[in-house]
This record gives C-alpha cells, structure tokens and sequence, in this order.
C-alpha cells in the first residue's frame, strides 16, 4: 500500500531515464509521460487502465472464459492527409512570419514538416502486435485451442492493424508448446468497405442525419473559445509577427501526438511540441478531445448510438448462438451466412476506427452513468464516470466482452472491460464484479434488439 505514492514520485523524477529506455510493454501499453500523453484524447497511444479499474480485471476466481468478443482502434497512425495540410500550411505560416523563435519555440525555425498520411506508423503497427500478444496471453486456455474470427473495417490502417494483431497472436501460439499447432492461423475473415452504400457495422455510414450533424464541432468550438485564447496570446508572444487562430492552436498541441508517434518505433521520445503547452493545458485539450467524441459519436448526439445498434446486435447473436436481428448497419447477405458470420466462434476480434467505436460503447450503455458533459468546464474522470476519449478510444484501444461460466451458478455471466478496465454493466442487474448474466445483459440492450432510433436517420 505504501509503495504507490513512492512509485509516482519516482516516475516524475525519471523522465530522462524513460526517454532512452523502451516504454512500450504488451500488457501496458505506452507508458512513457503519462502525465503529458495520457491526455492527448484519442491521440494518446493506448495504455492499460487495470491500476484504475475499481474492480479486479483478472478473470475471477471460481470461474472460466467461455468466449471473447475484442473490438479494436487501430494503433498509431500518421495525420489523415487533410490534416496533413493544415499542419504543413501551420508550420509555413510560423516559419515564414515569425521574426524571432523564442525559448523553447526555438526548434520551430528549422523544423521540417514532413508525414505520410493515414496509414499506420511503425509504433502504432507494434501497438497492434503488442494487442495479439495480450489478447493471446489474457486468453491463453481459449487461443491454443481455437482459431479467432476475424473481421476488420476496410481503410487501409485498421486492415494492417489486424494483420499486426494476427502476426502477434500467431507468434505468441506458436512459442506456446501447449497449443494446438495443427490449426492454421487466423486470417481477416471478412472486410467490410467503407462507403456509404455499404452496410457497416464496424463503422456505418448511411445514417443520412447522423453524417450531416454539427454537434461534435460546435461543442468543441463552445469550449476552444474558451481555453484556447490565453495559450493563444502567448504562443504569439513567443512567435513575434505570428498571427494565428484558434484552431491553428489546437492544431500545434496535435502536432505533439502526431510527431511523437512517427519519430521512434516505440514513441519514447517525447515530440519538441509538447513542451510549449503546460500540464493544465493538456488536460485542457484532453478535455476538448472527449467533447469531440461524446458530441459527435456518443450519448450527446442524439443519433450517436444508433450508430452502435448493428454491432451490438450482432454481438447478441454471437453470446447466444441465435442469428442476428437487426435493420440498421448490419449487412444481412454477410450476416446470414456461417462463413461470413459463424455463430459458433469462441474467439472474435474485430478492427475499427475511434468513432466506430464510441458509437457501439454508448449502444451498449458502457457510460449511461455518465451525464451530459459540460462544454464549458473540464470535469474530472470521477465527474464524468469514467468517461473520456483517451480512456475509451486511444490509438490501438481494445475493448473485451467476456462470457464465462462459474462455480454455483447456472447461466453464463457477461462482463465488458475498456483498456483493462472492467466497466460494470447497466440496464441489468450487475453484481458486485461488474457481470450480469447473459440473459439480464441481452434482455437490457432493448436499445439496440428495437432498432433504438435508427428511424431518424432519414427523415
Ligand atoms: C504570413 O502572414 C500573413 C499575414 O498574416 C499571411 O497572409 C500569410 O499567409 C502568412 N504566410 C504563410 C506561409 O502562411
Ligand atoms: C537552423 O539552421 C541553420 C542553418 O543550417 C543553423 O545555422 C542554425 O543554427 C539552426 N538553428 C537551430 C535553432 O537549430
Ligand atoms: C497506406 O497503405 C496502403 C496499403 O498498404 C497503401 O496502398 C497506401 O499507398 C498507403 N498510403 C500512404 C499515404 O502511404
Ligand atoms: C453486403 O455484402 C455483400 C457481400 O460482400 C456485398 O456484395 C453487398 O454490396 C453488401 N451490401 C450492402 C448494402 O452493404
Ligand atoms: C442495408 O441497411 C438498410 C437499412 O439501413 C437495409 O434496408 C438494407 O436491407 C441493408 N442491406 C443489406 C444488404 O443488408
Ligand atoms: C462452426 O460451424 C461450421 C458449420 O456451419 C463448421 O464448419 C465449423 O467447423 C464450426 N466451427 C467451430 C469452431 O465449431
Ligand atoms: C442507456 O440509456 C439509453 C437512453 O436513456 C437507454 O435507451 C438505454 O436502454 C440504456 N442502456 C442500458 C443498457 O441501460
């Protein structure tokens, strides 16, 4: 007990030693500055939260896995290429204009910008693998024996992200004299495209409504009007001849992410952008990200979770061996199918995007207990009951639905755990390990088996 505060201190009086050491671990995640990078939002490379979670993510006593759904973001990646401009034009602007780079801006003057876009960076391909190792470790009774069913959204990064998981689960088996060599190995059973014509539970797009919605934006325009102006003036006072906006400011604190993640293949050096932007600020933005998601893609949009209900009834069909019932997201020629849609499967994992995945967390009612967010104050995790874009959907977050059966009891249990942390159920009547029983957890998804709102995608 005494160990932890001593344990934190020595953390923040070694950043130097972190720096040059590896800080990417399988079961952990990137733990180099967590003070800075676990609040870069949905830019923050995944780490574990099992030290957060109130209850014990070990599988508990008494008790064994009978079936995994993991559902995955993509590692690490470089910026999308429309973001690539406006920070290559960002970085002109400075370069051209500025008639002196002050303090700790000096690095700016001769920076090059220059990313690929879109795709994975190396780090983030290692995140991934690192994500098969665990998946195979956490589960290792269920992987010797059985081959994962696996399906991935079509982009070209979750699709290489779930070739990296593969690689790191297959390796890991193969090490393991205990598992059944003579199985092939898992290969990406299904993609799904991401067009708006095609039905995709992973990630949909044919939500008419929903693909038109402000919300995320305004609410973080509300908030960046208000954190952004100070750090605004003062990125000027250092950058004399400057003239920059809001978003241009938001943009320079991405840039710490982005840079961050390309320059080394563990992410262990910390980008020069980080240091322009004090702790206070990063939980600032940190905060802004979370708005981003929970407005555009969760509880606080109202067609936010109907984005969820095709993969949620899917995940129904699959705890239950019944086959799927849904007129949402959900591609009925695929899901009809045992090849495409094998309701026998003991292992599933599956590949998406942050805001494929908001979507299915708020369909599944993870954080009901969260009220609406402030767009004006930050609110704590604790105020907003474990909520945030950095503890749900960081690059390679992973989610894992467990069923398992145990001692003295006759129907399965079902539990959902975020990055380690075991996120009690709602809508059911949820014990004190966070589980309810597979027939109380399905019986309360009645959102997604009557279609929730979906209705108002069109009119
Ligand atoms: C330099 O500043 C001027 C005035 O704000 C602006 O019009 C110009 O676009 C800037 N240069 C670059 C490369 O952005
Ligand atoms: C930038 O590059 C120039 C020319 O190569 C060099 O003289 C100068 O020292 C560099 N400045 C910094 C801050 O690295
Ligand atoms: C991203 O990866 C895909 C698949 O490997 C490749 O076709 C594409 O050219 C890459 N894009 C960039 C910008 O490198
Ligand atoms: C459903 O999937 C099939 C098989 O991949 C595909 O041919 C069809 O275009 C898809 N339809 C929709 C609406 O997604
Ligand atoms: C695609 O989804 C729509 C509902 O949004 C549904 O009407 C249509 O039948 C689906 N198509 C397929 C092939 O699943
Ligand atoms: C699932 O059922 C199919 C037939 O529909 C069968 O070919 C396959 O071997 C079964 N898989 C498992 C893991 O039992
Ligand atoms: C979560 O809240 C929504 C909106 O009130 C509700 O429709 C849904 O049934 C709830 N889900 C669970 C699992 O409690």
């Amino acid at each position: 007990m005494a160990i932890g505060p001593f344990l934190f201190s020595a953390l923040v009086l070694l950043p130097v030693v972190s720096a040059h050491a590896s800080c990417n671990t399988v079961d952990d995640g990137y733990t180099c500055f967590p003070h800075v990078a676990r609040n870069w939002g949905q830019y923050a490379p995944y780490f574990s939260l099992a030290s957060q979670s109130q209850i014990s993510p070990a599988v508990p006593e008494g008790c064994q896995i009978t079936f995994v759904q993991s559902l995955s973001r993509h590692g690490a990646r470089y910026p999308t290429s429309s973001k690539n401009k406006v920070y290559k034009a960002l970085v002109q602007n400075i370069q051209e204009n500025a008639t002196a780079f002050n303090g700790e801006y000096t690095f700016l003057k001769n920076y090059t910008y220059s990313f690929s876009s879109d795709n994975l960076t190396a780090f983030g391909e290692l995140e991934m693998y690192d994500s098969g190792v665990k998946f195979y470790n956490r589960y290792e009774s269920l992987a010797r024996f059985n081959v994962p069913f696996i399906r991935s959204s079509g982009s070209a990064r979750v699709v290489a992200s779930s070739q990296q998981f593969i690689a790191g689960f297959q390796a890991t088996k193969k090490n393991d004299r205990h598992a059944n060599h003579a199985q092939v190995g898992p290969v990406i059973n299904v993609i799904l495209e991401e067009t708006s014509s095609f039905n995709n539970s992973l990630d949909p797009d044919t939500c008419t409504r929903f693909e038109n919605s402000e919300v995320g934006d305004d609410a973080q325009a509300t908030f960046a009007n208000i954190f952004v102006p100070a750090i605004l003036k003062r990125v000027q006072t250092h950058l004399p001849g400057v003239t920059l906006n809001i978003n241009e400011v938001i943009y320079l604190m991405d840039l710490c992410s982005f840079d961050t993640v390309a320059k080394t293949t563990d992410a262990s050096q910390l980008s020069p952008f980080c240091d322009l932007f004090s702790h206070k600020e990063w939980v600032q933005y940190n905060y802004y990200q979370s708005l981003g998601k929970y407005y555009g893609y969760g509880g606080g949009n109202p067609l936010g979770p109907a984005q969820g209900i095709g993969f949620t009834n899917e995940l129904i069909a699959r705890l239950t061996r019944t086959p799927v019932h849904d007129h949402t997201s959900t591609n009925t020629t695929l899901d009809s199918q045992p090849s495409t849609f094998p309701l026998n499967a003991t292992l599933y994992a599956e590949f998406s995007h942050d805001n494929g995945l908001t979507p299915i967390f708020f369909a599944m009612g993870l954080y009901n207990g969260t009220k609406l967010l402030s767009e004006t104050e930050v609110e704590s995790i604790e105020e907003t009951d474990g909520y945030s874009a950095a503890w749900s959907v960081p690059f390679s977050a992973r989610a894992y639905v467990e069923m398992m059966t145990c001692r003295g009891t006759k129907e399965p249990l079902v539990r959902v755990l975020v990055n380690d942390r075991v996120v009690p159920l709602r809508g059911c009547d949820v014990d004190h390990l966070g589980r309810c029983t597979r027939e109380g957890f399905v019986r309360g998804l009645g959102f997604a088996r009557d279609g929730g709102n979906w209705g108002s995608c069109f009119t």
